[in-house]
């Protein structure tokens, strides 16, 4: 029997793919490079099915001898492995970013007599529609909780952006651009503390209450499909932080951040201009471990935020917290700073993934914003918020509006700041 590649992503699984298994079959026995999410995650979005259960339906299809996983978006290394006498693929990769790749088949093929086929593209459907579909629909809780352990799993860096409502959850659930032939989008949503109070015209002093944040976070949940990180503030008392535990949880919120910090909470980004008091590391560890033992899911993630180097601490006195923290249960470490330079920060992870190569990093650079995400990668850091950017963006455009409206007493001038009105009319779908 002749050996025949197909290497496919199979996350929605649809007749093109079926169709590529039976042309393939008729050559020889198949074996499927079944792609990691890490492979996967190089170029487009985390597929929604596990590996595991992304390989229990292509074994479970007629023609398939076997399923390997393909770890990167090359085939060499198991062409190599395997020296097929055939690699079977749809004819629709000549352009983009798969163009190199079919290069590189037909190339290493050739090196001991194989050849590509191309299978015509099954016209009608295709990943990309299905996908768009299944966004209409939604998802569950219980998906979208788990899906940001996943990513952090198979991703070198997660990109998550602050949404305070309804419409900048849209942005983050929909905006992506293409650079060289790479989908790059946001994974996620942060609600900020900071941004939620602005935009209900309060402080953000743990003044608005959970209630009213959950009304915030619900809109968001409604209309998007990503994973959210609920910014916990204090956490409150441990006795009342156990209900927001189970009630983010509930709700298919993946992550909760608290800081370490007691009395009053002011935002970080005053540092000591502000009366700022870190908690002793015993009660925040209990705080830790008893919304540790309230959660119900093994995914949920309560992430310690480290208010040292805010509160004029050193770094000595951040990785002393951070180990006592993890061995708390946190699931993640923020380290915040409102340095400029960043430095701190770079110390800070070097010297904990020193001590600990798992645990997740998670950062705001809102001061060190010319520190860019391959950088912050190379330190060792798992998750970068941008925690305020749509609020920010937002405010002088719409200052810019109503001066303009004020300056002229109409609102011709202002039109050209504005989107047009067709174009809101048709912003939401159904709107119609
Ligand atoms: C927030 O976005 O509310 C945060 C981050 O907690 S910071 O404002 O930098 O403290
Ligand atoms: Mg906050």
């Amino acid at each position: 029997m002749k050996k025949v590649y197909v290497a496919m992503s199979a996350d929605l699984v649809h007749p093109g793919h079926l169709n590529i298994i039976n042309e393939a079959r008729k050559l020889g026995d198949v074996t499927v490079g079944l792609l990691t999410d890490k492979a996967i995650a190089s170029y487009k979005r985390v597929p929604y099915m596990t590996f595991e259960q992304r390989k229990v339906i292509i074994e479970n299809i007629k023609g398939v001898k076997e399923v390997i996983p393909q770890t990167t978006l090359s085939y060499e290394p198991n062409l190599r492995l395997i020296k097929p006498d055939f690699v079977v693929h749809g004819d629709d990769w000549t352009e983009g970013i798969q163009q190199k790749i079919r290069q590189r088949v037909i190339e290493v093929l050739a090196e001991w007599g194989g050849k590509l086929i191309e299978v015509p593209y099954t016209k009608g459907i295709s990943s990309t529609q299905l996908n768009a579909n299944l966004k209409e629909i939604g998802t569950t809780p219980e998906i979208r909780l788990k899906r940001l352990k996943r990513l952090i799993a198979a991703k070198p860096i997660v990109r998550i952006l602050e949404s305070h409502s309804g419409l900048t959850g849209l942005i983050c659930e929909n905006i992506a651009i293409n650079i060289n032939g790479k989908n790059e989008e946001f994974d996620g949503m942060w609600s900020s503390s900071l941004t939620d109070s602005t935009s209900k015209g309060k402080p953000d002093i743990e003044a608005v209450d959970l209630t009213s944040r959950l009304h915030s976070i619900n809109d968001i949940l409604e209309c998007t499909t990503k994973p959210l990180i609920f910014d916990g503030d204090t956490g409150g008392k441990p006795e009342h932080f156990v209900f927001t535990v189970r009630t983010l949880e509930r709700l298919g919120v993946s992550a909760i951040i608290i800081e370490d910090k007691v009395g009053l909470k002011k935002n970080s980004l005053f540092g000591n201009e502000v009366k700022q008091q870190q908690a002793s590391v015993d009660e925040f560890c209990y705080k830790i471990e008893a919304g540790k033992k309230a959660q119900i899911t093994n995914d949920f993630m309560i992430i310690a935020r480290i208010e040292s180097l805010i509160c004029g601490k050193d770094i000595n006195d951040a990785i002393m917290r951070a180990k006592i923290y993890v061995e708390a249960g946190a699931d993640g470490i923020m380290i915040h700073s409102k340095e400029k330079s960043g430095s701190d920060i770079k110390e800070f992870c070097t010297k904990f993934r020193e001590i600990n190569t798992t645990t997740p990093i998670v950062v705001v650079p809102t001061t060190y914003n010319h520190i860019n995400e391959d950088i912050l990668e190379s330190w060792g850091i798992n998750i970068v918020i941008y925690a305020n950017h749509m609020l920010r963006a937002a405010y002088p455009a719409m200052i810019k509006a109503a001066e303009s409206i004020l300056l002229n007493k109409r609102s011709l001038e202002a039109d050209s700041i504005c989107m047009p009105i067709n174009e809101i009319l048709s912003l939401i779908p159904g709107t119609k």
